[in-house]
């Protein structure tokens, strides 16, 4: 059984680590990785790989940055290629990036079995970049694995045939876990000079909060004000630092003397950072999940989530964009009454194997 994985962008690699150690414990399956380049630097990319053992891709693409639609077709057309040499049975896909839709779209028009891990999740917003992304790859997908029971019921909506759906959980938390040890030995912390419980920890980089002038000003003037009061670590993304820079507001963030700017982290840091930190500011998808999982206060400043499972058990509150002057209150609140953990269902490191099981009886 010949399985290809795609990987893209940072938030695929985390998902697909624990499949391709999963895979490799049956002698049956030849796995192999395409890497379509949709990040390439090395903080966003090649780190994740060293840190989490991935074996390096069988294939690059080297597509690069580009609007969606030159980036979505860029990809589809070279993947195109790797396809017809390599006629696997098996295309297998994580998330809602470009390069997930983009090589959905090309397998499924050569008939090759698409596999989607992390389908069903919605946010109800077709203005995200991701959530078209996602509806296209669930309704080309014969396999869809679901992290969260919402996503049953999204898929069940939209009329894709439950022969096809299985609720198994969540493989960024079978990384999360598998790395929980290693991550105690990091010097993130010493190499910055941080203390536990001492900062709250900052990542912005939405298209939608970040890609325009009036919105950076607010966060920049949100974030100034609540560093009055906790000291900010903000690793910065690639978006969000071109965009402070194109609008000219990069300067006034950098020289607040309580907000600490870093480079991307990789993947064993940053986790020692939210582990570490007082509470998360977001709004990245996957980080309300990994916050829910390590029981630490996270705020969402965003209009909806695709992980509503975050909110009813986990850690995580929505506060849409207009209502950001709320933060500090809700920050103040979430500290004096921290819950007491919650187990989520299926989250509990053995989501790959699940899912490996069930694609070799089915084969
Ligand atoms: C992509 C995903 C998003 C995910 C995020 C995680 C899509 C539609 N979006 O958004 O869901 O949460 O990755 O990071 O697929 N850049 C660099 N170096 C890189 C990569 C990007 O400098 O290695 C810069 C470029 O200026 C680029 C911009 O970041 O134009 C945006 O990159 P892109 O891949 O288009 O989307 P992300 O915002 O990273």
């Amino acid at each position: 059984m010949k399985i290809i994985s795609v990987v893209g962008a940072r938030p695929n690699f985390m998902k697909v680590a624990p499949l391709s150690i999963a895979f490799s414990k049956y002698p049956q399956i030849e796995h192999k990785i395409v890497h379509t380049g949709q990040h390439y630097d090395y903080s966003m990319n090649k780190l994740f790989f060293e840190q989490l053992g991935i074996p390096d891709p069988d294939v690059h693409l080297n597509v690069g940055s580009g609007s969606h639609a030159k980036q979505t077709a860029e990809i589809m057309s070279k993947f195109e290629d790797v396809l017809i040499q390599e006629s696997p049975d098996y295309l297998l896909v994580v998330g809602d990036v470009n390069s997930t839709v983009a090589c959905s779209l090309v397998a499924s028009k050569m008939h090759i079995k698409v596999i989607h891990v992390e389908a069903g999740l919605r946010s109800n917003d077709r203005r995200m970049p991701e959530e078209l992304n996602r509806i296209v790859t669930d309704h080309l997908s014969d396999m869809l694995f679901v992290s969260e029971e919402s996503g049953l019921i999204n898929l069940e909506r939209e009329g894709i045939s439950k022969d096809k759906v299985h609720f198994v959980g969540n493989v960024m938390i079978d990384s999360l876990i598998r790395n929980l040890e290693k991550v105690k030995m990091n010097e993130v912390m010493n190499l910055n000079g941080l203390t536990s419980n001492s900062f709250g920890l900052v990542t912005l980089h939405r298209p939608s909060n970040v890609d325009t002038k009036e919105s950076l000003e607010n966060l920049v003037y949100l974030l100034k004000n609540i560093s009055k009061q906790y000291k900010l670590v903000f690793p910065m993304h690639p978006r969000t630092k071109n965009n402070l820079n194109r609008f000219g507001v990069l300067e006034s963030i950098l020289s607040e003397p309580n907000i600490q700017i870093l480079e991307p982290q990789g993947y064993f840091e940053f986790l020692k950072l939210m582990k570490e930190c007082l509470f998360v500011l977001t709004d990245s998808g996957g980080i309300q999940e990994e916050t829910t999982y390590l029981n630490v206060p996270c705020i969402t400043i965003r209009d909806n989530t695709e992980r509503p499972i975050t909110c009813t058990l986990g850690t995580n509150t929505l506060v849409p964009f207009k209502e950001i002057d709320s933060i500090e209150a809700i920050i103040e609140s979430k500290l004096t009454k921290k819950a007491a953990k919650v187990e989520v269902p299926y989250w509990d490191g053995n989501t790959a194997k699940r899912i490996t099981e069930i694609i070799v009886a089915n084969y």
